[in-house]
């Protein structure tokens, strides 16, 4: 039977999944509720055939190499993968797998959320009634932006990104996206959402949110003339993956106003967040949550799960992002 080892605790749904095919004996869960050490990860990958790892894990050749080659899978916990090296996984012939799609309506739902609480200033305004500072009610006090009728712009028009697209019909917005390459015509008039170069982006939208993945050509895509080419009172929102914005330029440019606010759930050092960053009344700054409602955490345990025991009854892994190295294989 093979091993499996789970680098963090996941929900039960996943876990009694992996039970289930392997057998309890065969599958070991890290028994720490915390990001596991390199030491701790090197140590507990020795002989495994298959890894579930979190996407704080970097799973690069090194820790492959210290699985031994009967490693064949690596299961993320995440849609995201940019913590593992696939290259080096394709290299040795080891499959790896996401979790698309089944938090893509958690993370828009999220997207909105931080979108609506950095326009009306929610956070700031929250902290100052606890502080017991408010005395009355006031026409000028913590005045936002409005949300309906503007221009939302989508950095990244995957399926993230036209789900929070979706939702901003219902505010009677206008919507308009930048990516590498167009959506279809058909659900771009779905969603009323217009094409545009990135230049255009940024200087017509009253929101920015941003949906695209980390790879090299959009690390840092929101630097210091990115933030001078957008309004002075639009929003950034950022779900994605931190390094996608150049952290003390945003503080910069929220600091001097050069911008009106940010909503952000992604940092470019997690758990660290730029110290000038947390000293912006106008950041709404929340500890990576984009999928963290119940259900979803626990469909994508389920999904991670089930990409492993798919791959060792002989079928294909529904969420493999390298499918060349199963073509290889002879299973
Ligand atoms: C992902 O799956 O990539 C998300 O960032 C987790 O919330």
């Amino acid at each position: 039977m093979p091993q499996v080892f789970v680098t963090r605790p996941i929900p039960e749904s996943g876990i009694a999944l992996l039970v289930e095919a392997f057998g309890a004996e065969n599958v070991v869960v890290s028994p720490h509720d915390r990001v596991i050490t390199r030491e701790e990860l090197i140590a507990n990958v020795a002989g495994v055939e298959a890894l579930l790892p979190i996407l704080t894990d970097g799973i690069d050749a090194a820790v492959m190499d210290a699985a031994g080659p009967q490693l064949k899978i690596i299961a993320n916990y995440a849609v995201g993968y940019n913590n593992i090296d696939v290259a080096a996984a394709t290299a040795r012939g080891i499959a790896v797998t996401n979790t698309p799609g089944v938090l893509t309506e958690t993370t828009a739902d999220l997207a909105w959320t931080l979108l609506m609480a950095s326009a009306r200033r929610i956070s700031e305004s929250e902290r100052y009634l606890r502080a017991g500072r408010w005395d009355s009610w006031g026409p000028q006090l913590f005045l936002g932006v409005d949300i309906h009728g503007k221009t939302l712009g989508i950095f990244g028009m995957g399926r993230i990104g036209q789900t929070v697209a979706r939702r901003a019909l219902g505010f009677g917005m206008r919507v308009i996206y930048t990516d590498a390459q167009r959506i279809d015509a058909a659900a771009e008039r779905e969603l009323k959402a217009a094409f545009v170069d990135k230049a255009t982006l940024l200087a017509e939208s009253d929101f920015v949110s941003i949906h695209c993945p980390l790879l090299p050509e959009t690390r840092h895509a929101f630097s210091k003339a990115e933030f001078k080419a957008m309004k002075k009172t639009s929003v950034l929102i950022n779900t994605s993956r931190g390094p996608v914005v150049d952290e003390a330029a945003l503080a910069t440019a929220l600091k001097s106003n050069e911008i009106f606010a940010a909503g952000l759930d992604v940092y470019e050092n997690e758990p660290q967040v730029h110290p000038k960053l947390l000293d912006c009344e106008n950041a709404v700054i929340i500890p990576h949550l984009g999928s963290a409602s119940r259900a979803t955490r626990a469909k994508m345990a389920e999904m991670a799960a089930g990409n492993i025991v798919a791959y060792f009854r002989g079928d294909t892994p529904p969420n493999c992002v390298n499918p060349e190295v199963l073509d290889r294989q002879t299973r």
